[in-house]
């Protein structure tokens, strides 16, 4: 059982500390990440493409997720794990859905679930909640219908897509979500949206005034080369490592590593005695 559960993320916002998650794919990202102290650490789908490649996240299917929340569940012992449900396992049927949660929990050692949609997916929510999995909401721009939103824009920004957003938000707070992401929304929408529902918003390039916020681990860290203008680098890993293997390889050629103190040594009796 984690220590970060569903009654505490709502304490959280009834006293207004701010929550923290971050995605991670591995364990030992999510050992680093459990031991910093964040609340939720989140196996997005966002892995098709900073970890295996992809343009988008729609080629990932649900055996990537499954394994990737393998290993964070081994690094997570406080934070609470939530794997994000691939494209097209958990659309096409409530019970598919149910099914396919289920074993994010069962298997892969999360202690909830990511579905992405508003109204619309507010039937096939509430069935896996009540079965009593926790589920986790994602609207605004949500990147598996990229190609229906026409990219990857702020989502929102007219009158009517706004009131939709907001219906969205409170129809998925009806159907028993413990959080919400609000990603690439505009602040004062999201300030609303996040006054409005009973449940915590998690905010991605949603501005200031939601419960918590999330980034993807590479962005934070500045592995990814071009990133939004919602992610701040706080440091530039990118740089340091390519630093560090520039070093490497100089001192490999230049055959300055690995020194002496980086082997093991036998005394030469025994050499001798192996060479006869
Ligand atoms: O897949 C992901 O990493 C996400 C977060 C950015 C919210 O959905």
């Amino acid at each position: 059982m984690s220590e970060v559960t569903v009654i505490k993320l709502r304490e959280m916002k009834k006293n207004q500390e701010k929550i923290t998650m971050l995605t991670a794919y591995d364990y030992l990202m999510a050992r680093i990440l459990d031991e910093c102290g964040v609340e939720l650490i989140l196996v997005g789908d966002s892995l098709g493409m900073v970890v295996l490649g992809y343009e988008t996240t729609l080629p990932v299917n649900f055996e990537d997720v499954l394994y990737h929340t393998k290993a964070v569940a081994r690094g997570a012992k406080r934070a609470m794990v939530i794997a994000d449900m691939p494209f097209l396992t958990y659309q096409v049927t409530p019970e598919e859905a149910l099914k396919n949660a289920g074993r994010y929990l069962k298997e892969g050692g999360a202690q909830g679930v990511k579905m992405e949609g508003g109204v619309e997916m507010a039937e096939t929510i509430e069935r896996v909640v009540k079965a009593g999995i926790p589920v986790m909401g994602h609207i605004g721009l949500t990147p598996q219908a990229v190609h229906q939103l026409g990219g990857f824009k702020v989502q929102g920004g007219d009158v009517e897509k706004g009131k939709k957003l907001l219906e969205d938000a409170k129809a998925l707070d009806e159907a028993g979500v413990f959080s919400l992401v609000l990603e690439c929304i505009p602040y004062p929408l999201a300030r609303e949206i996040t006054r409005t529902v009973s449940i915590p918003t998690i905010g991605i390039g949603a501005g200031p005034f939601c419960d918590g916020q999330v980034l993807v681990i590479q962005d934070l860290v500045g592995f990814s080369e071009k990133v939004p203008k919602f992610v701040k680098k706080y440091t530039s890993l990118n740089e340091e490592v390519r630093k560090a293997v520039g070093a490497y390889m100089r001192e490999v050629k230049e055959g300055k590593f690995p020194s002496l103190e980086n082997s093991y040594s036998m005394s030469e009796e025994t050499l001798k005695a192996i060479l006869g």
